[in-house]
């Protein structure tokens, strides 16, 4: 699919991005909702700003870069796309609910557990959330979309680290998102991710990448282990200009809108307030960095 390079880009997310993209928050919100999932305190910022960038995700060959469960692949698959979810992380157990949603697979066999496999686990476990009735249909509902004839978009399981993707071909990719999950990473190990995620993206595509950042200095905020970048790291570690014009001059300002912001902090996922190791420690509304978004396309 031929569509014009996107130009690189480094930027703090303001907060004006929900009311900008009010038809896609209310998408997302109602795709969440489905699908059982929950966003972090900033993720509709970042969430909307990728999908802004990245345009139309039918028949494109995609990314989820330190996916876990979360909603971006749920939803450029249900917009067309196919998705590689790479994470480190073991989702071989896919919860059914996902997979009654969205046609997924395995890139390899160990990648995803057959949907009977799960089923018959789910069978037996304990404290499966969904009522007898509804459970049935949401199973036999798994099983009907893994099933179906391919039509319309997919996820692709790969768990696996972002440093060695050597199941992904060299330039077989069209874009890599990325929501939230980078900062998790030391700068060397950073360093490797990009050189890797580049290596597979074909020249014109792009990596569309939200991170946190505090300003001018590298912080490491322990409560959620994640760094925050300054301007100055993201720009060396994502191979983006040095001159590249960014909105860091305007952080406090910024920063100011975001501690305003009643939409975010009324709407606080409940999992903060269930434990101090989290973005926002017991689910108190103070945030310490913001969403920061980095575009770098392959020459
Ligand atoms: C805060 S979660 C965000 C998950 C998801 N992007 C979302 O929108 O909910 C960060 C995820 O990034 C993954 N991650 C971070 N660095 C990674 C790496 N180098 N390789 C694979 N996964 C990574 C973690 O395992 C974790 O599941």
């Amino acid at each position: 699919m031929e569509t014009n390079p996107l130009s690189d880009r480094l930027e703090i997310l303001s907060v004006r991005l929900l009311d900008e993209e009010r038809p896609r928050v209310n998408e997302l919100r109602q795709l969440a909702g489905q699908l059982g999932l929950e966003f972090g305190w900033h993720y509709l910022l970042d969430l909307t700003w990728t999908l802004r960038h990245l345009g139309p995700a039918a028949g494109k060959m995609l990314m989820d870069a330190g996916a876990g469960t979360g909603i971006i692949q749920w939803y450029l698959a249900q917009h067309g796309g196919t998705v590689y979810s790479v994470d480190r992380l073991d989702r071989s157990a896919l919860p059914l609910r996902l997979r009654a949603h969205t046609r997924v697979r395995g890139l390899r066999a160990e990648d995803l557990l057959s949907t009977p496999a799960v089923m018959a686990h789910d069978r037996f476990a304990t404290r499966t959330g969904a009522a007898r009735p509804k459970r049935f249909f949401r199973n036999l509902q798994a099983l009907v979309v893994g099933l179906w004839p391919r039509r319309g978009g997919e996820v692709i399981l790969y768990n696996q680290d972002l440093m060695t993707l050597e199941d992904l071909d060299d330039d077989s990719l069209d874009a890599v998102v990325s929501i939230s999950s980078l900062e998790h990473n030391t700068p060397e190990n950073l360093e490797k991710v990009v050189s890797e995620l580049l290596r597979v993206l074909k020249p014109g595509g792009s990596i569309l990448a939200t991170l946190c950042t505090a300003g001018q200095k590298d912080w490491y905020h322990e409560p959620s282990n994640g760094m925050c970048y300054s301007a100055a790291s993201l720009k060396r570690i994502f191979q983006l200009p040095a001159d590249l014009p960014d909105n860091f001059d305007r952080y406090n300002t910024l920063m100011d809108e975001l501690r305003d912001c009643a939409e975010l902090r009324d709407n606080l996922a409940a999992f903060y307030s269930r434990s101090g190791h989290n973005g926002m420690p017991w689910g108190r509304w103070e945030p310490l960095y913001q969403p920061v978004g980095v575009i770098k396309t392959k020459a």
